[in-house]
């Protein structure tokens, strides 16, 4: 089993990585339930499907009493009308400040699952069951959670940390190719930021990676991802500081995200395109090693992506950057780098500079290019 602690004083918990654990979570929750035997499942119908029944079976053998709780999917349905519906359904059958919510799924149902708990009676213990690539690198890890308001993502939502998190890597197999590539991106920003052998082991082993051909290398990237997002949480909880580095890729990813519009272009996609653009920017304005940095960003554009930028409306995405809350003073606040795992925040990067990257993207990230 490997473990990971995420380390902030008493809200501090593990993540546990281990193949088939779904089916071994009423042991693994037991000393977080004090005395209380309620259990509501959150899932999606998709997961639902998959896997609700392993994860219920493992909580009703020990005694517990679960119920399972059905979450629309999709980016549109996480508002707050999901979770008003959540908050009535927990309500009516009488859930209590002493029970459980465990959150089956990606990160969306772990997102909106951990919103309920942590406003619900004040905060309801909770527990993430990732299933998406994403969810098991990323989302479930560091207390992130909330919903999205008609004016921008994740606009609403808190900080609340999980008790545990239990990821189970053999679930990937069931999961759609193109959400595997969005994982994928996640770690290698992780790798950009803090871990050049990472970064090298995703990059040399991509095909092993997204094919999920070797499931110990999986697990292996999926601990060293998680423990660079515990460590960098344990330092700043509330994006004060180093938390920010994690939007490596981000800012333009985000723009293009919003302008190709949400579903069409998916997050980790748009996040690999933002991380060459990040790197391009680095080789033009920092002392990024034009040959290092070329190499890497031919090897990011061999990646076969869903969505191609044929389409990409420029302005519309600078638009959407302007919106953007990493705006200063109409200065764009990046993630660059020095090096591989030296990253640096910048605030003068022009506008133009932006404008010039986004064309540079365009023309490189044409369809049937990948391989
Ligand atoms: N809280 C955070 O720190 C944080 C960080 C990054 C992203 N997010 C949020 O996470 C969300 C995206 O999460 P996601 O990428 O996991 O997408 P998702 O939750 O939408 O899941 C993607 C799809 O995969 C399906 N699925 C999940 N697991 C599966 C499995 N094992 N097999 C087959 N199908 C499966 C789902 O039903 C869904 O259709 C966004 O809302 C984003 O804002 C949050
Ligand atoms: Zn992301």
């Amino acid at each position: 089993m490997r473990t990971v602690t995420v380390d902030i004083a008493e809200r501090s918990y593990r993540t546990m990585i281990d193949q088939h654990l779904l089916m071994s979570v009423g042991e693994q929750i037991q000393p977080y339930m004090n005395n209380a035997n309620k259990v509501a499942l959150l899932v999606s119908k998709t997961v639902k499907k998959l896997y609700a029944e392993r994860v219920t079976r493992s909580l009703i053998i020990l005694g517990y009493d679960v119920n399972v709780f059905l979450l629309p999917s999709g980016e549109e349905n996480k508002n707050l009308t999901t979770v008003s519906e959540l908050y009535d359904e927990l309500i009516e059958n009488a859930y209590d400040r002493s029970c459980l919510i465990v959150a089956l799924g990606g990160g969306i149902v772990g997102d909106i699952s951990g919103f309920v708990a942590s406003s619900l009676f004040r905060g309801i213990p909770f527990v993430q069951l990732p299933t998406t690539l994403l969810s098991q690198v990323d989302s479930s890890v560091g207390g992130k959670v909330g919903v999205n308001h008609p004016q921008g993502k994740n606009l609403i939502g808190a900080f609340y940390q999980p008790k545990i998190v239990l990821i189970d890597p053999t679930v990937l197999k069931t999961l759609d190719h193109r959400e595997l590539i969005c994982g994928y991106g996640e770690i290698l920003k992780y790798g950009f930021i803090r871990d050049a052998s990472l970064l090298q082991k995703c990059l040399d082993n991509k095909q092993t990676i997204l094919e999920l051909k070797d499931m110990e290398l999986i697990s292996e990237i999926i601990q060293r991802s998680v423990e660079i997002k515990a460590e960098i949480v344990s330092e700043d909880e509330q994006e004060a500081g180093v938390r920010m580095l994690l939007n490596f890729g981000h800012t333009i990813g985000h723009a293009i995200e919003n302008s190709c519009g949400y579903g069409k272009i998916l997050h980790g996609e748009a996040v690999i395109l933002g991380m060459c653009a990040a790197l391009k920017i680095s080789i033009d304005k920092l002392e990024f090693d034009p040959v290092k940095g070329n190499s890497i960003i031919d090897s990011l554009f061999n990646i076969k992506l869903g969505h191609d930028l044929a389409g990409l409306d420029i302005d519309k995405a600078m638009m959407a950057l302007m919106r953007d809350k990493k705006i200063r003073d109409g200065k764009l606040n990046f993630v660059l780098l020095k090096d591989i795992a030296l990253p640096v925040i910048v605030n003068d990067i022009s506008p133009e500079k932006v404008r010039e990257t986004l064309e540079w993207l365009i023309k490189r990230f044409t369809i049937g290019a990948g391989s």
